[in-house]
């Protein structure tokens, strides 16, 4: 590959530099806890200038962010193999993929993977990682629901939303959810949520991505409101930090151990799983 990939500053697209970042320095910190074989590859071959998220590394908060990264993509692919091993040719469907490659750590041999994500973030896909046989990239905006028609869907279908969903309103999940069950019936979703109190800490980072009315941005207070969401779905929840596995790694201190409680009790963060 010639040139560095170039992703836009400033656009809702950008937000994949964090959890990228993160799952890298997870990997290097944290290697018994989280292995990424392709974040550190795919940030060196990104124009892009991390020396600000490198000279904060090894800070304390910063490392807990990398596990936030890291067990968010262990809560998905927990649910994804668990769907795979009633459904083995399940569609495995990233929406807002970035530059994760999720639907690959959880290739069975027998999956079909698709990527979803905006125009330029697709393109960028393209150069850094060419799809695989039974993988396809499909460029386009999640709530525009004709990308739907692209999944093949008939051997079940498990989607899944990393990071995604803070920057939707709750109306454009909720239509979302019920396209979904529509269109594929017994298939999963799981996306990640936050309270009222996580959504206001994460204002700045709305705002820096041109979205001033950060109030209107999906965030579950009450898991019991799912409920009503999408008549004949399951709705289950688990917390996000330590609601599947320990955080087993000589390196994860007490000092994070307790921000993953306070995280999980208090910031409301989650993984909602809606059986469809
Ligand atoms: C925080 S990043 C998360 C990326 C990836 N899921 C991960 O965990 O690394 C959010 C992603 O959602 C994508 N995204 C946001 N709104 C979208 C929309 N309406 N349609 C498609 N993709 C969208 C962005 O382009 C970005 O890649």
């Amino acid at each position: 590959m010639a040139d560095k990939i170039t992703i836009e500053k400033g656009s809702v697209q950008e937000t994949l530099i964090i959890p990228l970042y993160g799952r890298k320095l997870c990997a290097e910190v944290f290697p018994k806890l989280y292995t990424d074989e392709s974040a550190a590859r795919i940030c060196a071959q990104l124009d892009y200038d991390f020396s600000d998220l490198d000279s904060q590394a090894g800070s304390t908060f910063w490392r807990f962010g990398a596990l936030e990264a890291a067990m968010r993509q262990l809560d998905m692919q927990w649910e994804i193999n668990d769907y795979l091993s009633t459904h083995p040719n399940a569609a495995v469907v990233n929406m807002g993929c970035g530059l994760d490659q999720t639907g690959r750590a959880c290739d069975n041999g027998t999956c079909l993977i698709y990527n979803v994500d905006m125009p330029d973030i697709i393109a960028a896909r393209k150069e850094l990682s060419p799809v695989g046989d039974r993988e396809r990239n499909i460029a386009s905006d999640l709530n525009d629901s004709l990308w739907m028609e692209e999944v093949d869907g008939s051997g079940g279908a498990v989607f899944f939303a990393a990071g995604v969903f803070h920057y939707f309103t709750e109306a454009q999940v909720r239509v979302l959810v019920n396209e979904l069950a529509a269109r594929f019936p017994g298939s999963r979703l799981v996306f990640d949520s936050v309270g009222k109190l996580g959504r206001y800490l994460m204002r700045s980072t709305f705002k820096n991505f041109g979205m001033e009315n950060y109030d209107e941005c999906l965030c579950v207070e009450d898991p019991a409101e799912l409920n009503a969401w999408c008549p004949g779905a399951t709705v289950s929840t688990r917390g996000y930090m330590l609601g599947y596995y320990p955080m087993d790694d000589p390196a994860v201190t007490g000092f994070h151990r307790f921000l993953a409680k306070i995280c999980d009790s208090v910031v409301k963060m989650r993984i909602v799983r809606f059986d469809l």
